[in-house]
């Protein structure tokens, strides 16, 4: 790994068991690509899961199940570091000290909080939920990263934490990098198949809405068959008035790596029909293995937590690192003084 490198970090929620296609062309494909250019930390982000109710085990499988999947994917431990949140304790530690950083009413204008907050009720949001944005924080602040790719929903998380190492810096001393945001282009937004107005996600309406990774990949390739489109019968990117089309085309063109312009051309005078029936072939020809590679990895514990144990040790060295000069520059009594 070339030390010159820019740094980029990611994290990833192993909430919901298997990663949707939204997941993967949103974010874990942008970081496989990553992995080539960029000194890469990648995560599970078990801690911030903890900001909604999880049963032990589940919570535990899950985090295999979403390392897999970005082993899977293509990630590649040679390449770039990949562990689970919780196995550095210093993301915890750091937080802590974000926390005493950040204004109430700063934390309490995140528009993400505040969504999910109304949704829940004020009894049942935690204070956890509450200071997610700073964990999050923390994380980045830790590895020093120059970018950070994340969905256009984490941008306001992203200036919070450009802020946060900028207010450090300037009370202790150069200390924080200031990262830029990456918000991936293009494919940053998959929708559901049976409403295209919306972002596909795990809460979606009905399960034929969502592609799910794992899922059994002829049930995968009958959702995109059957995807909402409108009425008319040209092939044709236009995110307004063929919202449906317009998603269709952008999975496919990313699964299959070609461009939305060289598929309009060669469906020009096909039907929907035929785009369908062809990306759901193309969808069945990348999730089949996919799904193969992943259930090796968690049919084989031995060889996932060797990888995950060297990632958590590679991620240390560099979070211990930035901890020691935070505990040292706020004015906790280290072994120094
Ligand atoms: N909040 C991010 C999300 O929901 C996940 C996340 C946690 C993250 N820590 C991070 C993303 C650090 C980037 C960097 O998508």
């Amino acid at each position: 790994m070339a030390l010159d490198r820019p740094r980029v970090l990611s994290g990833i929620q192993p909430t919901s068991g298997s990663f949707h296609l939204g997941n993967y062309l949103g974010a874990v494909r942008q970081w496989v690509a990553q992995q080539e250019t960029h000194d890469a930390f990648y995560m599970v982000v078990d801690l911030h899961a903890l900001t909604v109710v999880q049963d032990a085990e589940a919570l535990r499988a899950n985090a295999r199940i979403a390392a897999a999947q970005l082993l899977a994917a293509g990630l590649d431990p040679e390449r770039c570091t990949v562990f689970i949140q919780s196995h550095v304790p210093e993301h915890a530690q750091l937080a802590w000290v974000l926390n005493c950083l950040t204004g109430f009413g700063e934390a309490s204008r995140m528009t993400q909080f505040k969504d999910k907050s109304v949704k829940q009720g004020a009894d049942r949001t935690t204070v956890g939920l509450f200071t997610y944005p700073v964990l999050m924080a923390a994380d980045i602040l830790l590895y020093r990263s120059d970018a950070v790719p994340v969905g256009g929903d984490q941008r306001q998380h992203l200036e919070l934490t450009r802020v946060l190492a900028e207010r450090f810096n300037a009370r202790y001393g150069e200390t924080f990098t200031v990262p830029d945001a990456f918000i991936v282009p293009e494919t940053a937004r998959i929708t559901d198949l049976q409403d295209p107005s919306v972002k596909m996600s795990k809460s979606a309406s009905t399960p034929k809405g969502i592609v799910n990774l794992l899922d059994e990949p002829r049930s995968s390739a009958k959702k995109i068959r059957s995807a909402v489109t409108d009425t008319d019968t040209v092939i044709r990117y236009d995110e307004e008035k063929k919202p449906g089309i317009s998603n269709l085309l952008t999975i496919y063109a990313s699964l299959a790596d070609t461009t939305v312009a060289e598929l309009e051309q060669r469906y020009e005078g096909k039907g929907y029909g035929a785009l369908k029936t062809d990306l759901a072939d193309v969808l069945l020809d990348w999730v089949t293995p996919f799904r193969d590679r992943t259930r090796e990895y968690l049919d084989d514990p031995g060889t996932l937590n060797s990888i995950l144990a060297q990632g958590a040790e590679k991620a240390r060295a560099v979070a211990a690192e930035t901890l020691a000069l935070v505990y040292e520059r706020v004015g906790f009594l280290t072994a120094k003084h």
